[in-house]
């Protein structure tokens, strides 16, 4: 929508409702969603550089009518002074999760990709959501509020109220790109494969989000802590080469690994993955693949001028590589190694340069990456209650509404209770699915984003390279159109590179 016809809207005040549905403006609930544009606001930012963005805010904006915690469930939108593509200007919508923690709506910051946003005439909408940590005292007791799936419904209700105002709100809904990195990385990988999906839509009912569709356009998701039921099994198989060097793990802890790592190859076989070149991935060739994409990290990098010590497992070649003798090693099949998706210029260009990247002893790799941060410690993930009490944010955020942490995998779960015939019941079978976009990614699927935008930094171990490693290749393996990058010395981080995300998500709107 033009800020003109916002303009003429806000004059015609009441007959806002004219412009959604008559079915839905009949429904007294609905209504309530309803965007009010009087309470605009005119705002300015001061970029680093000097330059001034204008802007207009609409703060505090309630996504769902059956309020249950008012001081997260709201959202705000910024819209630009020019918008960069009118009426179908994309709508950037930055989720601030991190943790599995609550956040509450927020302000762009000039200093990170919604600043960035809105310099570029996006419409920018930061919404808040319930999380692991908050709570609300209901006859004297308290309850947690943001225990899964609904940090995840609270973005999805965004969502539709973004859809369900789309006449009246500038920009388009249709066109809305949802960015968060870390646990914010992975509901956003959630946001872009489940919109629509029916498994949510008896709690999107319940909390008054409006009727409508909760799809979204494009999803960037950094370092996406996600596909929790099966992290802690990939974490062990990968880093489990550093379990008696770098990680010093004690016997128990060393057996937890290896029951963990035991369990990964049947897991990585089932998903029935395949490189650009239509190979089967399976466990046994599963780290070849990995390295592709880390060779091609480090070539990037050497090529930009970086510094690699010799020390840390990247092997180059000693003269410039002859292209007949080059290795295949699977990626594009033009045996450059590097993978087809990635950025534009991410592949290797064989200048003079002899510093290319030839293979990757891996095992001295991860124990590199292990020496940077220390590991987490087996379970990487479900922890609670195996070989420590503590909880992590996953065992909260799978906890219940009196706070009390639980398990997710069945693994764990056994392990705490000493009981191997425990499973984990009906309810926390279906919460864990989904919360798991892996569930949601098969061809075709009209549930799932067009465009995706993936990257977990090159020595980030927050989670196992195989967690954003899987998740790109399953959604380009079903069609989608998937830009995958590790990026070099990079620990777990997000909103980094914006002019690469930019030039990406400017490549992505017009189509
Ligand atoms: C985050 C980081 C983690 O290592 C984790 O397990 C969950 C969340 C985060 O930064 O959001």
């Amino acid at each position: 929508m033009t800020p003109y016809k916002l303009f003429i809207s806000t004059i015609l005040g009441a007959s806002i409702a004219g412009c959604v549905t008559s079915a839905q403006a009949k429904d007294k609930e609905a209504d309530k969603l309803v965007f009010d544009p009087a309470g605009a606001k005119p705002a300015v930012m001061t970029m680093p550089s000097g330059e001034e963005v204008r802007y207009t805010a609409y703060e505090n904006i309630f996504y769902v009518t059956n309020i249950e915690d008012s001081v997260y469930q709201t959202l705000n939108i910024y819209v630009p002074e020019t918008l960069n593509r009118g009426d179908s200007t994309p709508i950037f919508l930055r989720t601030y999760i991190g943790g599995y923690m609550a956040t509450t709506a927020k302000s762009p910051s000039a200093s990170d990709a919604t600043g960035r946003a809105l310099k570029e005439g996006y419409v920018v909408c930061i919404p808040g959501s319930r999380g692991a940590n908050t709570t609300i005292t209901r006859d004297g007791k308290t309850i947690y509020t943001g225990i899964a799936p609904n940090g995840l419904l609270d973005l999805k209700a965004a969502i539709r109220y973004l859809r369900y105002n789309d006449n009246v709100i500038p920009g388009s809904a249709e066109r809305i790109i949802i960015d968060g990195t870390s646990a914010g990385g992975a509901m956003s990988a959630l946001v872009g494969a489940t919109g629509d999906r029916p498994e949510y839509d008896e709690y999107l009912l319940k909390m008054g989000a409006a009727r409508t569709s909760d799809k979204v356009f494009a999803s960037v998701c950094y370092c996406p802590i996600t596909d929790l039921n099966h992290a802690d099994m990939e974490y062990e198989w990968l880093y489990g080469c550093t379990n008696t060097g770098v990680r010093h793990l004690d016997a128990e802890q060393i057996k937890i690994s290896n029951e963990l790592s035991a369990e990964c190859p049947s897991y990585i076989n089932s998903l029935c993955l395949k490189d650009d070149s239509g190979n089967l991935i399976t466990a046994d060739n599963y780290k070849e693949y990995l390295k592709t994409f880390l060779i091609a990290s480090a070539h990037k990098a050497l090529e930009e001028g970086c510094e690699i010590p010799d020390t840390i497992g990247i092997v180059r070649y000693a003269e410039k590589p002859n292209f007949g003798a080059f290795p295949a090693r699977g990626g594009n099949g033009d045996g450059r190694g590097a993978p087809s998706f990635g950025p534009a210029g991410m592949r290797p260009r064989f200048n003079n340069n002899t510093d290319f990247v030839s293979d990757i002893d891996l095992d001295k790799y991860l124990s590199y990456v292990a020496s940077v941060t220390p590991l987490k410690t087996p379970p990487a993930f479900d922890q609670y209650g195996v070989l420590i009490d503590t909880p992590t944010p996953e065992n909260n955020v799978f906890g219940n509404s009196e706070g009390t942490p639980a398990n997710f995998t069945d693994f764990s779960l056994r392990h705490r209770l000493h009981d191997n015939s425990v499973t984990l019941d009906k309810d926390m079978v279906n919460r864990v699915f989904i919360m798991n976009p892996m569930n949601f990614i098969f061809e075709n699927s009209a549930s799932v984003a067009q465009y995706w935008f993936i990257r977990h930094g090159a020595k980030d171990r927050d989670t196992s390279f195989l967690v954003p490693i899987n998740l790109a290749t399953k959604l380009k393996n079903s069609g989608f159109d998937v830009n995958f990058f590790l990026p070099w010395n990079r620990p777990h981080s997000g909103d980094y590179n914006l002019d690469d995300l930019f030039g990406w998500i400017e490549s992505i709107s017009d189509r």
